[in-house]
């Protein structure tokens, strides 16, 4: 388990470049890619070769970095202008995870400052990266917190449900919700996990199934309608799920399928956790009918590994996020504790 979980390098910096685990081909390959200008690191996160709330945060800090050896150099006014219009291209390539714009904003706040103290264009470089750097070696910290408070909802043994993926390839670290079962496991904890296949791009079967495959923990994957009859006929202790974005009132945006596995839990009294890092709250809007919730290409769902899965000619509907009301989330799991609205600042 301690293996599986400290290799896996999700996403890092490396020679001046944002070098990431291309996810789009995993379970069959395990390819690295090394991105250098802004249109590789918004094509990355666009397509999901990178994905997951805190790590595409961390891909975009990372990215500015990489990308601002195309930045004009001849004062830092210049160089913060073309920081801010990169910021605002990477934090729009994906909206409905509120990490990647804080992260990009948490990268423009650290140049503005150093260049407010007179930073020269090769000093903003400097603190560009140092910025992406902190985010990264932080996320470390917040999936173990997690972790440690997460566990403590689990009965020994226990048996959890989960949704897409939420691990060491959703973050820099173990992960949110994926990262408390995989804490649970490492200390010893019995733990079986029931894993919605997360259609349409199979972030449950692809991905989650290979870092607990990777980790030892036994799992089964399941068809995503699975759950209520999932709970109905087999005994669950808790369904733990990540966040792309908490509003102030605690509604819980998170990948399409997430409400309907709330509703389900709800109806036959399974305790729902949200597990997410403070980054992924967005206080500043009262309640998650405000979340913008991207809408992705139809292909997505028309289209199953490949080869055709509806009539030519069919259209699709395919919000990639859906919002999971407040009053179903029997708690959300953060690195400070196991908290409930009106959150603290
Ligand atoms: O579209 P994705 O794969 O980026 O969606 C990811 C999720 O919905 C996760 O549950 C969420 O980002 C939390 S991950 C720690």
């Amino acid at each position: 388990v301690t293996a599986g979980r400290t290799i896996l390098e999700t996403v890092r910096w490396r020679n001046g470049r944002v070098r990431i685990l291309d996810q789009t081909l995993l379970p069959d390959r395990e390819v690295y890619l090394e991105l250098e200008t802004l249109d590789e690191v918004a094509d990355a996160i666009g397509r999901l070769a990178v994905r997951g709330a805190p790590a595409i945060g961390i891909a975009g800090a990372l990215g500015l970095a990489a990308a601002s050896r195309g930045f004009r150099r001849c004062d830092a006014g210049a160089f913060l202008e073309d920081l801010e219009a990169a910021a605002a291209r990477l934090s729009s390539a994906r909206p409905t995870a509120v990490n990647l714009s804080w992260a990009c904003n948490l990268a423009v706040e650290a140049v503005r400052r150093r260049a407010g103290d007179g930073g020269s264009p090769e000093e903003l470089v400097q603190a560009l990266l140092a910025e992406g750097e902190r985010i990264l070696e932080e996320d470390l910290h917040l999936s173990a917190a997690m972790g440690e408070h997460g566990m403590k909802l689990l009965p020994d043994p226990a048996r959890v449900v989960t949704h897409c993926n939420t691990g060491g390839l959703a973050t820099a670290g173990g992960g949110t919700a994926l990262g408390v079962v995989l804490e649970a496991a490492r200390r010893g904890r019995g733990v079986f996990v029931h894993v919605d296949e997360t259609r349409p791009l199979l972030q449950g079967s692809r991905l989650t199934a290979w870092e607990l495959q990777r980790a030892g923990i036994p799992y089964a994957i399941q068809a995503d309608g699975a759950a209520a009859w999932l709970f109905r006929t087999q005994s669950i202790d808790a369904v733990l799920v990540g966040a792309d974005r908490v509003a102030a009132n605690g509604d819980t945006a998170n990948k399409l399928g997430t409400f309907t596995l709330a509703l389900a839990a709800r109806e036959f009294g399974v305790p729902f956790y949200v597990v997410a890092p403070r980054s992924s709250f967005d206080l500043s809007l009262e309640d998650g009918l405000r979340i913008p919730i991207e809408l992705r290409a139809e292909e997505e769902v028309l289209l199953c590994a490949g080869r055709p899965a509806a009539p030519a000619g069919a259209r699709a509907w395919n919000p990639a996020f859906d919002v999971t009301p407040a009053a179903l989330v029997s708690g959300w799991v953060t690195e400070r504790e196991v908290e409930h609205p009106p959150f603290r600042p």
